[in-house]
Order: structure tokens, then C-alpha cells, then sequence
């Protein structure tokens, strides 16, 4: 099913934005120099539109292999296709996302882009959300606003945050990795911002996707600093459903449902992991100037791993959500960039469920029905101090779009364990 909805959403993202207290550009500067930035991608629309309008897709399917089940089906590129033809507008896009406090800096000769909303609370906790692939800062626009507000953990305790969302080195406005760059090289630039940069001694981390290896990176390394962690994955390979049954772990049918999807990632779903991990350049220099390749290879991954619901309440994953999407790697030619983490982290996600460093700060785990990757309970607790395990049975991969208010809330539980 498809739903639109560009205007409402756009107006929304608008408002909440320009609501947030204290949203002024008035970061502190200690020691990098931080400056405040503005999108501004529409030279490039017209190429991009150009490409969109005259990319010549089959008529029909081709009777092989109809419908979804081997890929982003013909019927959902077309439509999607339609609309970024001719009801998208980027410049509208723009200017609603220029509604939020975008800053660049620059770290060991990167630059690094980040937003950075402020809570109006004292005591707001200080939380950097690391996105993943193919996902981007706009993951998390739906959350910003939430987070900073006074609120409540379940326990009845006030909690706020102070807001950073950087875009990964290769993503968006942020510089490409260099060579021989890991996800340990991204936790220490992004450490270096929450320290330095914006002057928090200790805060949290939150992330998605391969978002998760740098917040893992960031729980181990640094431990004086980083004194919660809120995964919706770990850096660990999910286990097989043989090994789940050796561990003699008993599932409920929800998670034994969450376990047969893996299942079926690994068996049918992982190649796009492998391309990206061994031959980047080929599929990144393939679809880099190629807006509608990107669309079936992003939109496909969006698609698949989302809620079968998504585009209605509470997902805000529209098809006009992923037009957005892909229309910031293109504008950004950040596609090719994008993958290269995978190729620079192949042991990202490691076998051993063991903690290589020591932290006693309190972790978090959401689980959400429709994200392709599972851990039960016994392992996420393997590879940190566990104090909440949640399954959600609505939503998926990108948490921030597929189901923003238990994203909200689960992460609000930092308050019941962070120590002012
Ligand atoms: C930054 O770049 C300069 C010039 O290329 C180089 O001399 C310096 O070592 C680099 N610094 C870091 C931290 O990579
Ligand atoms: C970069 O990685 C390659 C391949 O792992 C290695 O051979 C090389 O020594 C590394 N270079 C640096 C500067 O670390
Ligand atoms: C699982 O149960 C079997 C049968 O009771 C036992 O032999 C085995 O050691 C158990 N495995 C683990 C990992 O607890
Ligand atoms: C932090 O890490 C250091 C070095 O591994 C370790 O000695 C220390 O015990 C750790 N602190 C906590 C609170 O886990």
C-alpha cells in the first residue's frame, strides 16, 4: 500500500523543530572549532530529476520472477519512481530539514556533521545516536524533539537529553572515510566531539544498524564517559536457530518468529552484506550517479527489513520518507562512500559473545518484531551490563521511522540508571 503524505509530514518536522527550546546555534567551542551549516544540495536536483524522469523501466514484469520475493518489486519502483518525478520536491525538503541545528567540525582532518539539540532541562542527559546503513541523520529527526522534553521514565524519574546526531564519515556532509579507517577510528572522532566538542564528560549512546558497532566501540573504549548504551542490535553475528536450541533457549512464538526471519535474512537477504563488504566499488560506482538504481538497492533494503505496516501510525516510513532518503545519498554523492564501512569492517560483527574491555555502565536492548536480526535475551546480556530487554511488536530495522515512540521511550529508561 502506498501513502503520501509530504506536506503533512513536512509541516510537522517544521513545527517540532522550530519548538525546541533553547534550539539556538550557541554550542560551545572547546578547542574545535564548530560552525553552524546549511543544506544546500539543489544545485544538483535538476541531474538528479533528469535521471529519475528518463530512466526507462521494463513495462511489465517480467513473468519469472513477479512481486516482491526476488527483490524490490517492479510495481514499488515504478510508484515510487512516480512520485519522485512528480509530487517530491528537494527544495521543500531542504528547508524543512535547514528547521534543525546542522553544524560541521573538523576532527583528525575530517569533517564531521552533526545536529545538536539542546534540552531546556538542567539536568538533561547528554545522547549521541549513531545511524546506520542505508539509513542517514534523518533516521532520528522523528525523536529529536521528544528527547528533549521533560519527561518520565516508567519508574516515575524526570529525564531529558541533550540531542547529537553526527552522519557517519562517508554519509551525507560528513567527509568519506580514508583508508584504513574502522568503526573504532568513527568512536573516537564521535568521542572527541561529545568531549571536546561540545563540552559532555559523560553521556550516552543510542544507535541502529551498523550505527551499533561504533556505539559498541564507544561502550568499550571509553567507559568513564559512555555511562549508558541503548542498542537496537549489537555487533555480534546473530545466532542460528541450531545454536539457539544447543543453548537450550526457550523462545516465545514472537521471538521464535523474530529467529525464523534471520533465518530467512541469511538465507535469502544477506547478499547486498557481501557485495558491500568485498567489492564496494563495483555496485557503489555502478549506482553513484544512478538515482533510481539507488532507489531499488535502498529501497528494497527499507522495504524488506520495515514493518509490513509501515507508512501508518506510528511508522512514519513512507514512501515519501525513503524518496527523501535516497535523495540525500544521491544530492550528497554519498552512496559509494556509504558502503565502504562495510568493506573497512568486515569483523564488524564479531562470533564471540564476549566483552573484550571492561564497563559496568548500564546497557539497554530494544528488540523490534520486524528487524531482521534477533538475539535472544541470554546473549545480548553476554556482551554488557543488561538492565532492560524490550521486544516491541511493531517496527523494524530503522526504529526512529518504523515505530518512533517506543524508540522515545525505551531510550527515556536511561534515566532510571544514569547517575547525575
Ligand atoms: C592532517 O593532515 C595533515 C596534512 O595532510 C597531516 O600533516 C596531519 O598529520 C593530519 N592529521 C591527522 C590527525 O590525521
Ligand atoms: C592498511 O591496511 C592494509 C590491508 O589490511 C595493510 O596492508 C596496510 O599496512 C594498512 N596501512 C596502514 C597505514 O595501516
Ligand atoms: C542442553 O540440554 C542438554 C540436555 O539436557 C544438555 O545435555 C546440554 O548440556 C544443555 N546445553 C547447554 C548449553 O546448557
Ligand atoms: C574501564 O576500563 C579500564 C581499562 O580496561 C579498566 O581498568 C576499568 O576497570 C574499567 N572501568 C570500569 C568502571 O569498568
Amino acid at each position: 500500500m502506498y501513502l503520501s503524505y509530504p506536506l503533512v509530514f513536512g509541516f510537522v518536522a517544521l513545527s517540532s523543530a522550530s519548538s525546541i527550546p533553547h534550539a539556538g546555534r550557541d554550542v560551545s567551542h572547546n578547542g574545535l572549532d564548530i560552525q553552524p551549516f546549511t543544506i544546500d544540495l539543489t544545485d544538483r536536483v535538476p541531474h538528479m530529476l533528469d535521471l529519475v524522469k528518463k530512466t526507462q523501466l521494463p513495462a511489465t514484469e517480467e513473468p519469472a520472477f513477479p512481486g516482491d520475493q526476488a527483490g524490490i518489486s517492479l510495481a514499488t519502483l515504478k510508484s515510487l519512481r512516480h512520485d519522485w518525478a512528480n509530487s517530491f520536491s528537494w527544495e521543500k525538503e531542504q528547508a524543512i530539514l535547514n528547521g534543525y541545528n546542522h553544524f560541521t567540525t573538523t576532527i583528525e582532518n575530517l569533517t564531521v556533521h552533526f545536529l545538536h539539540h539542546k534540552s531546556s532541562q538542567p539536568n538533561a542527559i547528554p545522547l549521541i545516536l549513531n545511524h546506520g546503513w542505508p539509513g542517514s541523520f534523518l533516521e532520528f529527526l522523528p525523536v529529536i524533539d521528544q528527547l528533549t522534553k521533560k519527561a518520565k521514565t516508567s519508574t516515575g524519574r524526570p529525564v531529558a537529553f541533550d540531542v547529537v546526531v553526527p552522519s557517519l564519515p562517508g554519509y551525507a556532509f560528513s567527509s568519506a572515510p580514508p583508508k584504513n579507517w574502522t568503526a573504532a577510528g568513527t568512536a573516537r572522532i564521535f568521542h572527541t566531539l561529545m568531549t571536546q566538542g561540545l563540552g559532555y564528560e559523560r553521556y550516552a549512546t543510542s544507535s541502529t544498524d551498523l550505527g551499533s558497532v561504533v556505539s559498541y566501540s564507544l561502550y568499550e573504549t571509553y567507559n568513564t564517559s559512555v555511562r549508558a548504551a541503548h542498542f537496537t542490535m549489537i555487533p555480534f553475528y546473530p545466532l542460528t536457530a541450531e545454536q539457539v536450541a544447543a543453548q537450550n533457549i526457550t523462545l516465545s512464538p514472537a521471538e521464535q518468529a523474530q529467529l525464523d526471519r534471520w533465518m530467512e535474512m541469511v538465507a535469502t537477504g544477506n547478499a547486498y552484506y557481501y557485495v558491500q563488504t568485498t567489492k564496494p566499488n563495483t555496485i557503489g560506482l555502478a549506482l553513484q550517479d544512478n538515482p533510481v538504481g539507488q532507489l531499488a538497492w535502498i529501497g528494497e533494503k527499507f522495504t524488506a527489513w520495515s514493518d509490513p505496516r509501515a507508512g501508518t501510525g506510528p511508522s512514519v516510513l513512507t514512501h515519501h520518507e525513503m524518496l527523501r532518503g535516497v535523495s540525500l545519498y544521491y544530492l550528497t554523492r554519498s552512496f559509494l562512500s556509504s558502503i565502504y564501512m562495510y568493506a573497512q569492517n568486515p569483523d564488524g560483527f564479531r562470533l564471540d559473545y564476549a566483552r573484550r574491555a571492561a564497563t559496568d555502565a548500564p546497557m539497554l536492548f530494544s528488540g523490534f518484531a520486524y528487524n531482521p536480526t534477533f538475539w535472544p535475551r541470554q546473549f545480548v546480556e553476554r556482551v554488557g551490563n543488561l538492565v532492560l530487554y524490550k521486544s516491541h511488536e511493531f517496527g523494524g530495522h530503522f526504529p526512529g521511522l518504523d515505530n518512533p515512540p517506543a524508540l522515545v521511550s525505551d531510550i527515556r529508561e536511561i534515566g532510571n540508571v544514569w547517575v547525575q
